[in-house]
C-alpha cells in the first residue's frame, strides 16, 4: 500500500526559513521541500505564503504549474516518461497510455503496491535515442511497452 501522507510541519518551517534570505526564494523553497520531504503537501502552502507575504493561491499557482513538484508522496521507484516533442514524434504517448494502464495508474500518481510513481517529463536531453524514459537513475532508450514494462520488473524484484 502506498504511505499515508505524512507532513513534518516542524521541518518544513525550518526548510523555509533556511531559505527566506534568498533573492526569489519562493521556488528555491519549494525545490527544497519536494526533495527532502519528498513531496509539497498543500498543508506547506500557507506556511509558505505566510513567510513570504504573498497569498496561498499565488504560492498553490507557483507549485502547480511546475511539473517537478510532487504534491503526493511518491513510490520506492520514480518512472519519468518523456512527453516532450521529439519522443512525441516517435509514439511515446501511446506506449506511456499502455505502460499507465498497465501499472493502473494516471501521470503522478504511484501504484497501489507504493513501489512505482509515474511522471511525466518535457525532455530529459535524450531525445537522440527517444522515445526515451528514466527509471531512477537508468535511462531507456528507444522504449517499447515491453521494454518498460522489464525495467519495472526488474527493479520491483525482492
Ligand atoms: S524530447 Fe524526449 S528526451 Fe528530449
Amino acid at each position: 500500500m502506498p504511505e499515508t501522507p505524512v507532513f513534518d510541519e516542524g521541518r518544513a518551517r525550518q526548510i523555509i526559513a533556511e531559505h527566506l534570505g534568498l533573492e526569489g526564494p519562493l521556488l528555491p523553497i519549494l525545490h527544497a521541500l519536494n526533495e527532502e520531504l519528498g513531496f509539497v503537501s498543500d498543508m506547506a502552502v500557507p506556511l509558505i505564503a505566510e513567510a513570504l507575504n504573498l497569498s496561498r493561491a499565488e504560492v498553490h499557482g507557483v507549485l502547480t504549474f511546475y511539473h517537478d513538484f510532487r504534491r503526493e508522496p511518491c513510490g520506492r521507484h520514480i518512472l519519468k516518461i518523456c512527453r516532450a516533442e521529439a519522443c512525441q514524434s516517435l509514439g511515446s504517448e501511446a506506449i506511456a497510455r499502455a505502460a499507465l494502464a498497465e501499472l493502473g495508474v494516471s501521470w503522478h500518481e504511484t501504484t497501489q503496491d507504493g513501489e512505482i510513481s509515474v511522471e511525466p517529463v518535457y525532455c530529459l536531453g535524450l531525445c537522440a535515442t527517444g522515445p526515451s524514459a528514466l527509471l531512477d537513475d537508468l535511462p531507456i532508450g528507444r522504449f517499447d511497452k515491453e521494454k518498460l514494462a522489464e525495467a519495472i520488473d526488474e527493479v520491483r524484484a525482492p
